[in-house]
């Protein structure tokens, strides 16, 4: 689907491209509750003006040429590493399984993600038995949707098939091993104590003697809990190819997500967008970051701390200025449109925000509207019945936004988390293009009330040569699946 898009020139016409714009502040499932809760604190919202007018009214006159379009849209180059094809099996199958091991994940969908790799490295250092991981309701996120509910379970067993043995639901003689089970009392058989980035060895030793004793070992907490370094290299390739290739989502996912791109690529003649957006209050929240609304912003933002984190946000000790030339507060969405028109963008551009349902915050993205009259999202391109089935679904909604983030031609995201780290490892396993926005760089240049537009424009176009979707080596310490070369690729 992507090189569609490769020969089209834009001008005059909308493009049949897809870029997908990952706003972070725009993730509204965890507004509702606290509108119910508080719905004052939505009245105290201020309209943010502008804070860069003079940068935004050079960026509303821009002008782009043909060339620097074609260089943007053309497809990322050869990487030194790519994808390994076929993708080899690990070490066989034991001819005996030590027993079953059952994880049970917390966090959002692209928490849990990781977590499934790493279930099943766990396992297969074990040779045991994979059980389908029980996804935790998240207390914010409320949603209740089930490993089959999201992945296809099918492809995921059998794309594993001959590096472990997986089942879909435990065999009666350990019926009662449930979360209930594990929720009342201390069990023998609960792995309770591993540590975060745990060795291949630390599971050997410690629960190995569970499964020899119990033939069931529950790990829970499991998120973060298997090292990044010194794991064999079949592990490695083990976990990526879980995450890259056995991890598919559910059929009906897979079919939004494709109207979704085909409408992006294919827009109707007459553009009947109706949005109703709004903003993402935590991440703004926890960043101690000054975004423009003024006093009654930064009550809101403090009030909403309090809410969601019960004040377990420490008041950050650096001021606003000095975060922002450490690169460490989220972009705006004025920021994020200032900076995609210096990098050569124009108002033709199709921009996809990949966030859900929103309240009150247009006049938040109105500047990046601005900028980039042609946005969407889920709910201008979709009728209410597509999104009968995900509606209210916090994972769902998640994957449907990672369904399109792989497989639009650019992605950029304005702020790291879970979320991003997942697409943008994705997107280098497949070497697609991902613009990565030099934060600190951003900070500075935006603190700097004097810069001109075309110096703003150099400065930013000389700051981003590298970060197109250029690969990275992982260093130490760091994810796999954020950074899957060199473990999880092979040379180009
Ligand atoms: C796009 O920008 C050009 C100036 O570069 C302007 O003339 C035109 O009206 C803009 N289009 C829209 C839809 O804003
Ligand atoms: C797992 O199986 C492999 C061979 O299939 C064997 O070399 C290894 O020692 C086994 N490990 C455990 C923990 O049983
Ligand atoms: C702001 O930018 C101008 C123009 O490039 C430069 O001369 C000046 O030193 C910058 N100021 C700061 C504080 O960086």
């Amino acid at each position: 689907m992507r090189q569609h898009s490769l020969s089209h020139s834009h001008r005059g016409g909308a493009m049949a491209a897809a870029f997908v714009l990952l706003l972070p502040f725009f993730f509204p499932s965890l507004f509702t509750p606290l509108s119910h809760a508080s719905p004052s604190i939505l009245s105290e919202w201020n309209a943010p003006k502008p804070r860069h007018s003079r940068l935004l009214k050079s960026a509303l006159q821009r002008q782009t040429s043909d060339k620097q379009q074609a260089d943007l849209w053309m497809p990322l180059a050869l990487q030194r590493f790519k994808r390994c094809t076929p993708s080899a099996s690990t070490s066989p199958l034991p001819e005996k399984s030590t027993g079953y091991v059952q994880v049970f994940l917390d966090g959002g969908l692209n928490q849990q993600r990781m977590g499934i790799c790493d279930a099943v490295a766990v396992a297969k250092i074990l040779n045991a038995t994979l059980v389908i991981p029980h996804l935790e309701v998240n207390p914010v996120w409320q949603d209740s949707s089930t490993f089959m509910d999201i992945f296809d379970v099918d492809q995921f067993i059998n794309v594993l098939k001959d590096d472990i043995s997986i089942v879909r639901e435990l065999p009666d003689e350990y019926f009662w091993s449930t979360r209930e089970y594990y929720a009342t009392a201390i069990r023998a058989n609960r792995v309770k104590t591993a540590p975060v980035h745990a060795s291949a060895n630390w599971y050997l030793e410690n629960v190995l003697p569970v499964l020899q004793s119990y033939g069931i070992a529950a790990i829970a907490p499991f998120s973060h809990r298997l090292a990044f370094d010194n794991m064999p290299e079949d592990i490695q390739r083990l976990r990526c190819k879980v995450n890259f290739q056995a991890l598919a989502f559910v059929p009906h996912i897979k079919a939004l997500g494709d109207a979704l791109i085909n409408r992006l690529r294919n827009p109707p003649s007459t553009n009947e967008v109706d949005y109703t957006n709004g903003l993402r209050q935590d991440m703004a929240a926890h960043s101690a970051c000054d975004f423009g609304g003024g006093k009654a912003e930064k009550l809101a933002l403090a009030k909403y701390r309090q809410v969601i984190w019960q004040g377990r946000v420490l008041n950050s000790q650096f001021t606003d200025e000095e975060l922002r030339s450490r690169g460490r507060c989220p972009l705006t969405p004025e920021e994020i449109g200032l900076l995609l028109s210096a990098l050569g963008f124009d108002n033709t551009t199709r921009l996809y925000l990949a966030s859900h349902k929103v309240y009150g915050g247009e006049a938040r993205i109105s500047t990046l509207r601005s900028l980039f009259p042609l946005m969407e999202d889920k709910k201008s391109l979709t009728s209410s019945e597509e999104r009968a089935q995900i509606k209210g679904k916090a994972s769902l909604l998640a994957a449907v936004d990672y369904y399109v983030s792989m497989h639009s031609d650019i992605f950029i995201s304005a702020s790291p988390g879970n979320m991003h780290n997942a697409v943008v490892g994705h997107r280098t396993y497949e070497n697609m293009k991902t613009i990565k926005p030099n934060m600190a760089l951003l900070g500075q240049l935006f603190l700097n009330k004097s810069l001109e537009w075309l110096e703003f424009e150099e400065a930013i176009v000389e700051g981003h040569k590298n970060r197109h979707g250029q690969l990275r080596l992982r260093k130490s310490a760091q994810s796999i699946y954020t950074y899957p070369a060199p473990d999880c690729m092979c040379n180009a």
